[in-house]
């Protein structure tokens, strides 16, 4: 089998580039992502020279380089897009672009080229916030952000070529996702970096907004799951059934570091905030599938990879003055 891996060199899917070959020896994986500040080929090191492994740069809104490097695939897996919902607050465009018109895009070859399978890596973020209950895949969807109202555009062009066109898509919703590679402008990693280099942890608001934490070793393997045995143009709610506090994520992150409580610094907070995000997986556990990382170990042992792989982060957060420019232009534009 060979796959096409969009938006394979950032923290989910390099993580799934890595998964799918250790475990598919029969397996060749193409790798095709923009590299944008979030792309980072050190993500991929580790299978860097695999003979089965190869990575083209291109960008997923520009149909014929994804025409090129779809040459002869089975599958295409697409987890690129703009990720960050504080981006998207404050530079919308490129969430528009990427998350619809790139989706689109991919459609489009899928239906030209005749491709097998493709599965739209989408977020539990579409359906908007929930105070009680839990959203479930035939729910309405009411994005809030415009990340989350750009992966819904995605979403619904996706539904819409299944039903006009049959292209054999699924779609799958994860919650939140922790691990390791993660860039570090999200919630944990952020936290964890700013904490092992002395600085403080800036929670949102009163800190009680609650998601749903799912490890991306378990997100991965739900991906895995729907490729192999999804059914085209249906909705895979992928949770992992752990939902918390920021405020109790972050005194674990505390509590692992041996730090106090006077490392956080309480900032206003973020436009739009939705409260909290729950999915209802059930679904998925009557097909067959379950996550299995304990969250509290998964946790522990995240914040110590974080720890023991300073070279992987600090490049990110002081090599260019990308990292710092952002946060400075965040913070700025809401003092
Ligand atoms: P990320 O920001 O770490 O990585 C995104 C990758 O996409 C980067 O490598 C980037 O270079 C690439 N990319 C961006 N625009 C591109 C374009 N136009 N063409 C080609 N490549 C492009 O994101 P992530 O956290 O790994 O998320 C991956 C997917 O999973 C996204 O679709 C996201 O919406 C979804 N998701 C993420 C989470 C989470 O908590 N991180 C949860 C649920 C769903
Ligand atoms: P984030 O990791 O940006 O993911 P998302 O907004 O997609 O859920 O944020 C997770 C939660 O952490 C969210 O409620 C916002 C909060 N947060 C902070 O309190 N401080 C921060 O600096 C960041 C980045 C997030």
């Amino acid at each position: 089998m060979r796959l096409l891996v969009c938006g394979g060199a950032g923290f989910i899917g390099s993580d799934f580039v890595r998964r799918m070959l250790a475990k598919h020896d029969d397996l060749e994986v193409v790798c095709f992502d923009t590299l944008t500040y979030a792309g980072n080929l050190d993500n991929l090191r580790d299978v860097a020279t695999d003979p089965r492994y190869s990575f083209v740069r291109g960008d997923i809104c520009e149909r014929a380089a994804v025409e090129a490097a779809a040459e002869g695939v089975d599958a295409i897996v697409n987890f690129a897009a703009e990720t960050h919902v504080d981006r998207s607050i404050a530079e919308p465009e490129a969430f528009l672009h990427t998350d619809i018109l790139g989706t689109h895009t991919l459609l489009e070859v899928v239906r030209a080229r005749g491709i097998g399978r493709m599965v739209q890596v989408s977020t539990d973020e579409v359906y908007g916030s929930i105070d009680v209950g839990a959203f479930r895949e035939t729910d309405l969807i009411k994005p809030s952000s415009p990340y989350s109202a750009s992966k819904a555009g995605g979403d619904l062009q996706v539904l819409a070529y299944h039903t006009t066109y049959g292209v054999p898509v699924m779609i799958t919703r994860g919650s939140n996702t922790y691990g390791p590679y993660q860039y570090p402008e999200k919630l944990i990693p952020l936290f964890v970096t700013n904490a092992l280099e002395g600085g403080k942890l800036p929670l949102y608001g009163d800190g009680m907004n609650v998601r749903d934490w799912l490890h991306v070793d378990d997100h991965c393997d739900g991906i895995e799951f729907v490729l192999f045995n999804g059914v085209p143009g249906e909705v895979y709610n992928i949770g992992g059934g752990n939902e918390r506090t920021n405020r109790e994520i972050t005194a674990i992150i505390i509590d692992e570091l041996g730090l106090t409580p006077d490392v956080i610094s309480w900032v206003s907070d973020r436009p739009g905030h939705d409260r909290r995000y729950a999915l209802d997986c059930g679904k998925m556990a009557d097909a067959g599938w379950t996550p299995k990382v304990d969250f509290e170990a998964g946790l522990r042992d995240t914040i110590r990879w974080y720890r023991d792989n300073e070279w992987w982060w600090s490049k990110i957060k002081h090599s260019t003055g990308e990292f710092a420019d952002w946060r400075r232009r965040w913070y700025d534009e809401r003092a």
